[in-house]
């Protein structure tokens, strides 16, 4: 068994999630690798399980993620995570998780998890200023201290679900 973490993360809220799950794979289970998404290319991706993360970036996946996951055309399962100021399980977190999940074109998607994420508060500051400060903006201010140990232990027991059910 083989496994694939790769995330893409501006903050670093994306990347604490994608290193719990790294450091919670024990590798009598499964051979592990993690990447960021601006070491890509990996050489090859023969792997039973790839776990993609990534955010929300103005409403939308976020740019790099959303090319990868475009053009990533194996066959193999993916399990797709995601950070977000937004609420859990708002309009917007549903929306933007479908839009990933139509990005794939040949993968099996076999989970997908999503929490918040903390807004930088400079960025809150910025949006919040602007002519139009988008409609999450309130519940951003809630996204502090997100990801926390609950969200990690919540994916972590995700991907291990999914790791024994693909065995
Ligand atoms: C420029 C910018 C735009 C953002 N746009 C959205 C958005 O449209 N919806 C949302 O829910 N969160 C939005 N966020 C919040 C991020 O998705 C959230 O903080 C995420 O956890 C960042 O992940 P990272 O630290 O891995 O980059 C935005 C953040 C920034 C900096």
């Amino acid at each position: 068994m083989k496994t694939l973490i790769i995330y893409s993360s501006r903050s670093g809220n994306t990347k604490k999630l994608a290193e719990a799950v790294f450091v919670s794979l024990n590798e009598e289970d499964t051979e592990k690798t993690m990447v960021s998404i601006t070491d890509l290319p990996v050489e090859n991706y023969d792997y039973d399980l790839v776990i993609a993360g990534f955010s929300i970036m103005a409403g939308r996946v976020e740019p790099r993620m959303a090319r990868f996951l475009a053009s990533f055309t194996q066959k193999t399962k993916l399990l797709l995570f995601m950070t977000h100021g937004s609420a859990r399980g708002s309009e917007m977190a549903k929306t933007v998780m479908n839009l990933a999940v139509n990005l794939v074109k040949t993968a099996e998607i076999v989970g997908c998890f999503s929490c918040q994420g903390e807004v930088a508060p400079n960025v809150l500051y910025k949006l919040g200023k602007s002519a139009n400060p988008p409609a999450w903006l309130g519940e951003g201010e809630n996204a502090k201290g997100h990801p926390d140990d609950k969200d990690c232990k919540e994916l972590i027991m995700l991907v291990q679900k999914t790791l024994r059910r693909i065995d």
